[in-house]
């Protein structure tokens, strides 16, 4: 099954499938037939990152979908994401197009700013994907002072050569997305955060939508994604997916948990691309829009909120506070 519903891109006009799929965690001896796999089940959004260390294999199973005759080209919506340590104006798009090399394309539908955080460069022959931990340079500062403006003028420049059709940003606040506002000459078309029961950033989905900017969520199962990374915080709390209130709501409405959460998201016109390695959970995560919820049940899963962040840079091993 294919799902059609979609949410339109500023200023592109673009249609953005509702209901992707992430590549994060994807092993790269699976990605390749996880990521066919995927299209060939009906996913038409594949949201990859240069951090996450299989864009070859990503571009793999896309080809192969392609060369089957499962889809054409624009029938897939691509999006990836700049890295940290390419922030600065020279490094944007010659790392743009190192990603698009590494999938075999020739443009992608989206491209994101990961993260606010400038990091030190790390040149790609010596380690890449960089990741965010700087052990070869440890001696150097580890941020870099590029501010935003730069980056984004430089992503500019990769829309106008054809290389993307949308720019957006990701774990930006409302106060630097209101700063970059004023100076972009091409609007973020997508901001890209983490949302789930147990941090809902009402206040912030409310002024970006108001925007005309659109959201996909990321993490939406919460503590789900974080328990392989041993995550503390994912260790001491109820799972989102065995949460009293969200079986209570799968019972009545007669879906699964994971189907229940991914309305709850997609039904405010919020995107989502869940990640999953298992053939069974992937298809079910697609066939997620075909029920609503009453507000009652919408309001439920929404008063989970606990402002519990999982994906939080100041916890990593260079604090990086954003929020
Ligand atoms: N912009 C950013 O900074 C950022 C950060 C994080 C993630 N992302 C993007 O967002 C995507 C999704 O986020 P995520 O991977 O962190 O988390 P997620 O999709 O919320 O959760 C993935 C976890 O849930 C499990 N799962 C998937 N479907 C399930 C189902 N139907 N029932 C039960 N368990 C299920 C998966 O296990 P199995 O694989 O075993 O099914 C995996 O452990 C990423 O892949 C990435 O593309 C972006």
């Amino acid at each position: 099954m294919t799902s059609s519903a979609t949410v339109t891109l500023n200023p592109s006009g673009q249609k953005m499938p509702l209901v992707g799929f992430g590549a994060w965690k994807v092993g790269k001896d699976t990605c390749a037939d996880t990521i066919y796999n995927a299209i060939k089940s009906g996913y038409r959004l594949i949201d990859g990152a240069q951090d996450y260390a299989n864009e070859k294999e990503c571009g793999q199973g896309v080809a192969r979908a392609i060369k089957e005759g499962i889809i054409k080209r624009e029938d897939i919506f691509i999006t990836s994401k700049l890295w940290n340590t390419f922030h600065a104006k020279e490094h944007v798009e010659p790392m743009l197009k190192r990603s698009l090399a590494d999938w075999g394309l020739e443009y992608f539908d989206l491209f994101l700013i990961h993260f606010p955080i400038a990091q030190k460069y790390v040149d790609p022959a010596v380690r890449y994907p960089p990741t965010y931990v700087n052990d070869i340079e440890k001696s150097i500062a580890y941020f870099q002072n590029t501010p935003i403006s730069e980056t984004w003028g430089a992503l500019e420049k990769c829309v106008e050569a054809g290389l993307v059709k949308n720019i957006g940003i990701s774990n930006f606040n409302a106060g630097l997305i209101r700063d970059l506002l004023t100076y972009a000459k091409i609007r973020p078309a997508v901001l890209q955060i983490e949302h789930h029961p147990y941090l809902t950033q009402p206040d912030l989905i409310k002024y970006v939508q108001a925007e005309g900017i659109a959201i996909t969520a990321y993490s939406t199962f919460g503590p789900q994604s974080f328990i392989e990374l041993n995550h503390p915080k994912a260790k001491s709390i109820t799972l989102v997916l065995e949460h009293p209130t969200v079986l209570k709501i799968a019972e009545e409405t007669k879906k699964t948990p994971a189907q229940v959460i991914l309305r709850w998201v997609t039904q405010r016109n919020i995107a989502v691309i869940p990640k999953s390695n298992n053939q069974g959970r992937l298809v079910q995560n697609l066939d997620s829009t075909d029920f609503n919820l009453t507000e009652e049940q919408i309001s439920a899963i929404s008063a989970l909120d606990i402002g519990l962040r999982f994906n939080n840079p100041a916890d990593w091993p260079t604090p990086s506070p954003i929020f």
